[in-house]
């Protein structure tokens, strides 16, 4: 059994949803995809692309993205009963929403365990990923999950990164000394958000950055993912959001982020090896050190 990962497929685009589409309906049937988040907001076409994706695999492992949580032009309260509504749904149509052990052969191989998460937003806050970044407008940066998330009236300020930590009750997974592969769409440490120095590089903002007042540190992530990561021991963890591609081993785990990314960003080269198609990051048949060791 091969396991493969994407994110972000916004399938609101239909350059996107063809993309999708087009994946083989036959080639990966004994196949394992891990889908960290980003599908679509409106909540149809989110089941709709969930539906054909669980079509074309064994197992369909997935976490929401902030765009899948927007409540906009919708009947949901909250993006918390969003969130519910659509874990309940996953669960009544075989899509894994919780930590599975998976088996190739009759035999147990790899634990692959979805982390829900969110953005540590205040800069105050210890597990917050922020980075300062000269000329940013901390007021006034352009991020539609300020107009389109919304949280329960009944707890402001609501700490979602803390309620989506909450969430995940990692104290009850026995592990029994198998592989892990965890995944979670936000960004779990503040070196995933730079290139391979671990730090901004002042030459690539100048070059590359078209918002210099944005900040994206202040909404990348949280630590408390990276935390979860170290408890469960995992052996690789896939992330999404940035829409930067990146395959790299920090302090012994492998951390890979294969984002589908906007049309526009592609044809830019930003979702770098996503021609090659969906990433394949395990094999069952191969050690736990071959598969770190020799990504595909
Ligand atoms: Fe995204
Ligand atoms: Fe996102």
């Amino acid at each position: 059994m091969h396991i493969y990962c994407i994110s972000d497929i916004h399938v609101d685009f239909t350059e996107n949803a063809l993309w999708i589409a087009n994946l083989s309906n036959t080639d990966f049937m004994n196949d394992t995809l891990i889908l960290a988040g980003d599908v679509a907001h409106d909540l149809a076409l989110l089941q709709q692309t969930l539906l054909e994706l669980k079509s074309k695999f064994k197992h369909l492992f997935f976490v929401p993205g902030n765009h899948d949580l927007w409540v906009h032009n919708s009947e949901w309260r909250d993006s918390i009963e969003k969130f519910h509504g659509l874990l309940n749904w996953c669960r009544d149509e075989g899509i894994d929403v919780e930590p599975q052990l998976l088996d190739a052969e009759g035999r147990a191989t790899v634990w692959i365990v979805p982390l829900f998460s969110w953005y540590s937003a205040s800069i105050e806050d210890s597990h917050s990923l922020y980075w300062p970044k000269p000329g940013e407008d901390a007021e006034n940066f352009p991020w539609a999950d300020k107009y389109y998330i919304r949280w329960p009236d009944a707890q402001q300020p609501f700490d979602a990164a803390s309620f989506f930590a909450d969430f995940n009750k990692l104290g009850l997974l026995q592990t029994q000394g198998l592989p892990v592969i965890s995944f979670s769409h936000f960004l779990p440490r503040q070196e995933m958000m730079f290139g391979d120095s671990l730090k901004p590089d002042p030459e690539k903002i100048r070059k590359y950055d078209r918002n210099p007042k944005f900040n994206f540190s202040r909404v990348a992530g949280s630590g408390l993912i990276e935390r979860q990561i170290r408890e469960l021991g995992s052996h690789t963890h896939v992330y999404g959001h940035q829409h930067i591609n990146r395959d790299r081993v920090l302090e012994g785990v492998r951390y890979v982020s294969h984002c589908l990314s906007y049309p526009a960003e592609r044809k830019l080269g930003m979702a770098k090896g996503i021609e090659a198609g969906l990433k394949r990051i395990w094999n069952t048949d191969e050690s736990a050190s071959r598969n770190i060791n020799s990504p595909t």
